[in-house]
């Protein structure tokens, strides 16, 4: 028997990259999915987000494992969109007992040439579209007496990174965030937990801005991309880590395993959070 049999999981974020291999994960451990997803591309990030042919993949995987998967096509910008997403997914599978809220988006640019619209899209996406999430499945988890829900954040909701302030304030918001979810939905048996991901290989760091930020200077390469991140983690032969890795922990979180586990942030980044800091380019 698997691990989240019968269940059902809502996963944002869910065409691609980890929110794909969270939907396998959950579809091999017995649940079904509904998946959330954008086809139009997002103004301020410089790679391209999920396609409907990512989408269809991801379903045609899912199926692979006997499981059935709801595609959305919705924008956690939007609430009306999640609250369709989770009356659909009610209406086609009774109920909805995992949230995974992972939708995100990430980009550069220095404190100083932050505009307006970059910020305001990066907080909307990454911490307002977490919050929608939530409130989208809150009522019926509540109704229900049960629940888990999960919240992709980041090392960098932990820790600060150079050139990316608009994506490390919205991570640090998303623990805060999972924080009091978990304390003010603990009386109706609902859980709420947050995974803080190192370097992960997905279409996310997999373009010329990731090539050139892993590499260190300008017209950085694939390889020097997959060589940068040996020096992000600590463990042995940990370079960019696999979407397996944060969808087994996320399978921890919604199992019955972490019955008793609310409110904590799970670092899976081999190491990097214990590694000591050195300043790569001391200011004299
Ligand atoms: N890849 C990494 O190294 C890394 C590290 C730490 C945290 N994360 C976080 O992990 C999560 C998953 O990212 P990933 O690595 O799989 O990257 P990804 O780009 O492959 O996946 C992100 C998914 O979110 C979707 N999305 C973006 N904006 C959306 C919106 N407005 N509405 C609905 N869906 C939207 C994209 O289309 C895509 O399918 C993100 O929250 C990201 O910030 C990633």
């Amino acid at each position: 028997m698997g691990m989240l049999e019968g269940k059902t999981a809502l996963i944002t974020g869910g065409a691609r990259g980890q929110g794909r291999a969270h939907a396998l994960t959950c579809a091999r451990e017995g649940a079904d999915v509904v998946l959330v997803d954008i086809t139009d591309p997002v103004a301020t990030v410089p790679y391209e987000t999920a396609t409907a042919q990512d989408m269809e993949q991801t379903v045609k995987e899912v199926e692979a494992h006997d499981r059935r998967a709801l595609a959305v096509t919705g924008d956690v910008r939007s609430q009306a969109d999640l609250d369709a997403a989770v009356e659909r997914g009610v209406g086609e599978f009774g109920k909805i007992d995992i949230l995974i809220a992972n939708a995100g988006i990430w980009g550069l640019k220095p404190l100083w040439e932050m505009d307006e619209a970059t910020w305001s899209e990066m907080l909307d996406i990454n911490l307002s579209g977490v919050f929608r999430s939530v409130r989208a499945v809150t009522p019926h988890m509540m109704e229900r007496g049960t629940g888990s829900i999960v919240i992709t954040s980041s090392i960098n909701g932990l820790e600060p990174a150079q050139n990316y302030v608009h994506y490390v304030s919205a991570k640090h918001g998303l623990i805060g965030l999972m924080k009091n979810v978990a304390l003010e939905l603990a009386p109706y048996g609902v859980r709420a937990n947050a995974i803080s991901p190192g370097a992960i290989d997905t279409p996310m760091t997999d373009h010329q801005t990731a090539y050139d930020m892993f590499a260190g200077h300008e017209g950085g390469t694939r390889e020097e991309r997959y060589e940068g991140a040996y020096g992000f983690h600590a463990l042995k032969g940990a370079g960019f880590l696999p979407a397996q890795a944060i969808a087994d922990t996320a399978l921890y979180l919604n199992s019955d395993l972490a019955a008793a586990v609310t409110g904590v942030v799970i670092p899976v980044d081999a190491g990097h959070m214990v590694l000591p800091g050195m300043n790569p380019a001391p200011a004299r």
